[in-house]
This record gives C-alpha cells, sequence and structure tokens, in this order.
C-alpha cells in the first residue's frame, strides 16, 4: 500500500483544495450524517464539518499517517478503514470524496455501490483528477522506463483508473434524481524550483518513492529534469501547470 506524507501532501494545500472548496459550494441541503471517503490529513473533512456544524461528520482513509494528522482536529470521527470493500453501516445523506477515488480501480463496480449506499435524498459528491495523458502522469511512466530504472519502476505504472465523464453518467443516471457531471481545467501557478516534481511527491509519485528506497532520489532528478521541459519556468520564476478535475454530484429523490 502506498505510503503517504501529510507535510509534502500539504505544501500545495490551497491549489489542491481549490477543487474541493468549488464542489463543496454546489452541495445543498443538510445532511445529518457525513462520510469523506479517503480523507487524507482531513483539511477538507473540516471543512464539511464547518458548513453543516450540526452533522455527524467521518473521515475515512486507509493511511495511518495521513489519520495521524486528521486525528489532531477534533469532533470527527475518524476511521482507518480501506475503501476497496467498504460499505456503511446504514444509508448516508452525503457521500463525499475529493482527489482519493482515482486511486481505487474497478469504477465500473465502486460507483454502483457508493451509489447504493446513498439515503434517499442524499447526495454522491465526488471530485477526481482527470489529467493522466499530461506530462505530469506520462513522464512519470517515461521515467519508470528509462533503462536506469525500468527492473525497478516498470511494475509500479498503473493503469488510468479515471474514465471519461459520460462513463459515470451512464452508470449513475438510472440510480439518481439529479446528475451533475462537469470539468475545470485550473491554471495553477506555482512558485520554486522544479514545483511539478515536488507536487508530484505528495500524489503521483509516492508509490515510486516507496518503492525505489535509496534510489528514489535519483529517480525524481530523472524525472524532475523531464518535467523541466515539460513545464518550463517563465520569466518571473514561476510555472504554470494545467490540473484537470471531474466533478460528479449526484442527489437521490
Ligand atoms: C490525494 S489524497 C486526498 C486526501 C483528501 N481527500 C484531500 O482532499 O485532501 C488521497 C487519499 O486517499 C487515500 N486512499 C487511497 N486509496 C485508498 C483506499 N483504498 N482506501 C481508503 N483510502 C484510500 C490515501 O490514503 C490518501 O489519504
Amino acid at each position: 500500500m502506498t505510503s503517504w506524507d501529510p507535510a509534502q501532501y500539504e505544501r500545495y494545500s490551497a491549489e489542491r483544495n481549490r477543487p474541493a472548496i468549488d464542489l463543496i459550494s454546489q452541495i445543498g441541503g443538510k445532511p445529518a450524517e457525513i462520510w469523506d471517503l479517503g480523507c487524507g490529513s482531513g483539511s477538507v473533512t473540516r471543512m464539511l464539518a464547518k458548513k453543516w456544524p450540526a452533522a455527524i461528520v467521518h473521515g475515512l482513509d486507509s493511511s495511518e499517517e495521513m489519520l495521524t494528522q486528521a486525528r489532531r482536529i477534533h469532533g470527527i470521527d475518524w476511521v482507518l478503514e480501506d475503501l476497496t470493500d467498504w460499505t456503511p453501516p446504514s444509508p448516508i445523506d452525503l457521500l463525499f470524496s475529493n482527489a482519493a477515488l482515482q486511486w481505487l480501480g474497478d469504477h465500473e463496480n465502486l460507483f454502483p455501490r457508493l451509489a447504493d449506499a446513498v439515503a434517499p435524498g442524499g447526495t454522491l459528491a465526488v471530485q477526481m483528477p482527470r489529467n493522466f495523458g499530461e506530462p505530469l502522469h506520462t513522464l512519470l511512466a517515461e521515467t519508470a522506463r528509462a533503462p536506469a530504472w525500468r527492473h525497478l519502476a516498470d511494475r509500479l505504472t498503473r493503469p488510468i483508473s479515471v474514465a471519461e465523464p459520460a462513463f459515470y453518467h451512464r452508470m449513475l443516471r438510472s440510480r439518481f434524481e439529479t446528475l451533475d457531471i462537469w470539468e475545470t481545467s485550473y491554471l495553477q501557478v506555482l512558485g520554486g524550483p522544479d514545483p511539478v516534481a515536488n507536487w508530484a511527491r505528495g500524489t503521483a509519485a509516492r508509490p515510486y518513492l516507496d518503492a525505489l528506497g535509496e534510489a528514489a532520489e535519483d529517480f525524481m532528478a530523472d524525472y524532475a529534469a523531464r518535467l523541466r521541459v515539460a513545464y518550463p519556468p517563465l520569466e518571473d520564476g514561476t510555472t504554470l501547470f494545467p490540473f484537470n478535475r471531474l466533478f460528479v454530484l449526484a442527489v437521490k429523490g
């Protein structure tokens, strides 16, 4: 299982949280019980609890490192569990997930299972990256295929888990009364040297950092050199990093 580093992840918290803020702003109603699936270090779970202060809020994650950080936030039920086979104890008013379900495969079965866990009148709200054709990901796979790394890293290249928007529409339209699916491309302006490599250290590159041990920094230097060509710094030292996200907001009748 991938290890997580909350401090590295939160390095770009303003940029990473923006899609979550945009998704939460679209959710209506007064949910009595909320589950945040793949809650990580809990910063987004805290936003949910703040918007609905009367709700019982649970944050679920399979990473002990992330939950250790999350537990510093009080008033939320933190649950260490793997989502792969998870079903809630009873139907839920708001099932929420930000930037987590892309780590699970088999969306064909996962999304109907999550839809079935939503109570009548309840909401499923999900945000996932859909940028797997971008250099951030293609250059990670390219670096892993380079002769220096192939023996170590090639097996870590993951299949693309997030499908076309229409795939989610087909699966969910008969299960919800209203279904709103959209994409947003954020043009992130990142500062400092090798910001895209540093961004990847918090997420996409984590499985490689875990597996490569002492070789991880050499691997990252190779990957960063490729990223520098794909995302060249501007004259003012900042780097533009397009960040495409898929949103699903579904409400039951
Ligand atoms: C990119 S972080 C997002 C964290 C949080 N939702 C946020 O928006 O800040 C992805 C999280 O998904 C969790 N995750 C990945 N696979 C999981 C699984 N099978 N079960 C539970 N959590 C999982 C990871 O541990 C990690 O904390």
